[in-house]
């Protein structure tokens, strides 16, 4: 209940503000996100944009930096909110990263793609659909031997088209993988599922033009910086297990284990000591563990804060509950406190 309240607050009034500014904002195309994405932030924009460095507010950062980027709801909030210059963006998922390369470079194509794809699945009856989503499925797997990921080809756009389609159609839209790297996500059951929303890809196409994106791990980082004071990076790692139980975080294959969070902990100091802007969130181990102080340990010379994120759902009542985010940061903003303030007169 309380957290229902917090939402509708804090969405009425910043929505509300968000209108009234878009209204002037040359940058805003009115992009979202086109992917459902495990961990993806839509729902914490809100709460975010009170922690972003007010270097951002003020129009002083040039660069933004998203290496964990998923379906980058933080990337299409601030580039169409503040006057960034450039994007740099990258995810080991080489497939999500050939689909936004796609849609930067090809979206007319891409959409033509889609238009057909739509087409033949909505007349299809349940269990046609089913058919129809695992032969896409074994596709895109038989696909992938012959894809060159170095050098944009025709071939791409069609591949990017199946990503679209898997993503709208599979199960919550899971991205997961079997042991040979094969796409392994089952079907989903969505009646009417938005395969191609042309306005949101021309959109998504037009804000991308200032993006440079890459597949690769979230130290490419280091070699890419070069506007120093004037940068801004936003770090999402995949989740640390919240329970012991809990299946572990696992994208395209790739363990991001607690000796990864310690590598990505090095390069947030790295970029602290060369004057960059930098946020990073998690979810809070201490939501099942009071005594898990993974994060606060490995952030102790900087700032943690504790927001809630999402209620837990759960058929046994002792163990339903708010699942509190972390949110790290490197620098002073005076919008916190306020912020803060708002959340915990909501909350308790
Ligand atoms: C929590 S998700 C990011 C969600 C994103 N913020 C959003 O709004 O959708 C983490 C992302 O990190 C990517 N990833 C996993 N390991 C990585 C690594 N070593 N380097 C770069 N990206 C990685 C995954 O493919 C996934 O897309």
């Amino acid at each position: 209940m309380a957290q229902e309240k917090f939402d509708n607050n804090y969405h009425q009034n910043s929505s509300l503000r968000s209108k009234v500014n878009d209204l002037f904002n040359p940058y805003n195309f009115n992009a979202k996100p086109f992917l459902k994405w495990a961990g993806g932030k839509t729902q914490l924009i809100n709460v975010f944009r009170s922690f972003y460095p007010e270097a951002l507010t003020e129009g002083k950062i040039t660069d933004y930096f998203e290496p964990f980027l998923g379906s980058g709801a933080v990337f299409f909030d601030i580039a169409q909110k503040y006057s960034i210059q450039r994007a740099y963006l990258y995810d080991i998922n080489k497939d999500l990263i050939l689909t936004y390369l796609v849609i930067q470079q090809r979206v007319g194509i891409l959409i033509e793609f889609l238009k057909v794809i739509e087409k033949e699945y909505l007349k299809l009856d349940d269990s046609q659909r089913t058919s129809y989503y695992y032969r896409q499925r074994d596709n895109f797997n038989s696909q992938k031997a012959q894809m060159d990921y170095s050098q944009f080809s025709d071939n791409w756009i069609h591949r990017a088209a199946l990503f679209i389609f898997l993503n709208r159609t599979c199960y919550n839209g899971l991205y997961r993988v079997n042991s040979e790297g094969n796409f392994n996500s089952p079907v989903g059951k969505y009646k009417n599922p938005s395969i191609c929303d042309e306005d949101n890809l021309l959109a998504v196409s037009k804000v991308l033009a200032i993006a440079e994106l890459k597949m690769g791990d979230f130290s490419t980082i280091l070699s890419d910086l070069k506007n120093k004071n004037s940068s801004f990076v936003y770090f999402d790692p995949p989740y640390r297990p919240i329970s012991k139980t809990s299946n572990f975080t696992n994208y395209n294959g790739n363990r991001f284990d607690d000796k990864q969070q310690k590598l990505l902990s090095a390069v947030f100091s790295a970029l602290d000591k060369s004057g960059v802007f930098v946020m990073l969130s998690n979810s809070d181990p201490k939501n099942t563990n009071p005594n898990d102080t993974f994060f606060d340990d490995l952030y102790k010379d900087y700032n943690i804060f504790r927001v809630p994120a999402k209620r837990i759902i759960n058929s046994v009542a002792s163990k339903r509950g708010l699942i509190n985010e972390i949110i790290v940061t490197n620098y002073q903003n005076s919008q916190w406190k306020k912020a803060l303030k708002e959340i915990k007169q909501v909350m308790f």
